[in-house]
């Protein structure tokens, strides 16, 4: 039905971490090259905590020729039985949509940005009743005003959030681990930005990693390994953290919900 977003992600469309992840770009949290090999395990540790807590994840193969092809969150925006394809902002990303496309045409609408947007779909978040829109170095004014039409046909608002230069998208300082409420690292949004939200768990800056977190079913949400009092917040706020080993993954600037494109 228009206008109702399912947000119980029962299925995740994820890929596999490209043969050349060691070259994928780097800029906020890379402190040297990922280990590919380490790096799949993490991935595949990944997939397995999201179908242990009842996801089913379908798995695309790699692209060699995409170090970044596993972010798949960048690629698309999915609402209702609309994909809306990206344009992602840095352009060594820009073919990766094509795949996806191709695959997400089997189950939804396709819609595509014009050539003058830009988007990365890490600037994209749902808070479960409107879309959180990061101004970014990947994402420009065109992408935001072409998605807000498309979201508002659907019965969605937008609201527009510049993204600090401390950071690369919307999603690595903030997400939503129950509809209305966010987690968010300290020293990066400032509070007025978010002033409409009442609930919001700030952690702190050197755990700035952490506040990207995929919330699932029954107070079950998937939490970067390593950082502990985010851990302990998130668990005081009721919820039950799956820790997920991330460390390489982290090393070319990819979190948690960059892996997954949630298409139920
Ligand atoms: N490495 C993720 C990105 O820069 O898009």
């Amino acid at each position: 039905m228009p206008g109702v977003f399912d947000r119980t992600r029962k299925k995740a469309l994820v890929r596999d971490i490209s043969s050349n992840f060691n070259k994928a770009l780097s800029t906020f949290f890379g402190e040297r090259e990922p280990i590919v090999d380490i790096a799949k395990m993490q991935h595949k540790g990944y997939i397995d905590a999201l179908q242990s807590c009842g996801v089913e994840v379908e798995i695309l193969g790699e692209l060699s020729g995409h170090p970044d092809c596993c972010f798949v969150e960048d690629t698309a925006i999915i609402f209702d039985d609309v994909a809306v394809i990206c344009r992602p902002g840095h352009p060594s990303r820009a073919n990766e949509v094509h795949t996806i496309s191709e695959r997400l045409k089997e189950d939804f609408e396709i819609k595509f940005l014009s050539p003058d947007a830009k988007m990365d779909g890490g600037d994209v978040v749902f808070t479960g009743n409107e879309f959180l829109i990061g101004r970014s170095t990947r994402t420009n004014d065109n992408g935001i005003n072409e998605l807000s039409e498309i979201a508002s046909k659907y019965g969605y608002s937008t609201q527009v959030i510049d993204v600090p230069n401390s950071t690369l998208h919307l999603t690595t300082v903030c997400s939503v681990p129950r509809n209305g409420m966010l987690i968010v690292a300290e020293g990066h949004l400032k509070p007025e930005q978010i002033s409409g939200f009442q609930d919001v768990i700030w952690i702190p800056n050197n755990e700035t990693y952490a506040s990207n977190t995929i919330a699932l079913e029954n107070g079950k949400i998937l939490v970067s390994a390593g950082f502990p009092i985010t851990k302990q917040k998130i668990e005081d706020a009721g919820f039950e953290p799956i820790l997920v080993e991330m460390s390489e993954i982290m090393q070319a600037d990819g979190s948690l919900t960059c892996c997954s494109l949630f298409i139920e």
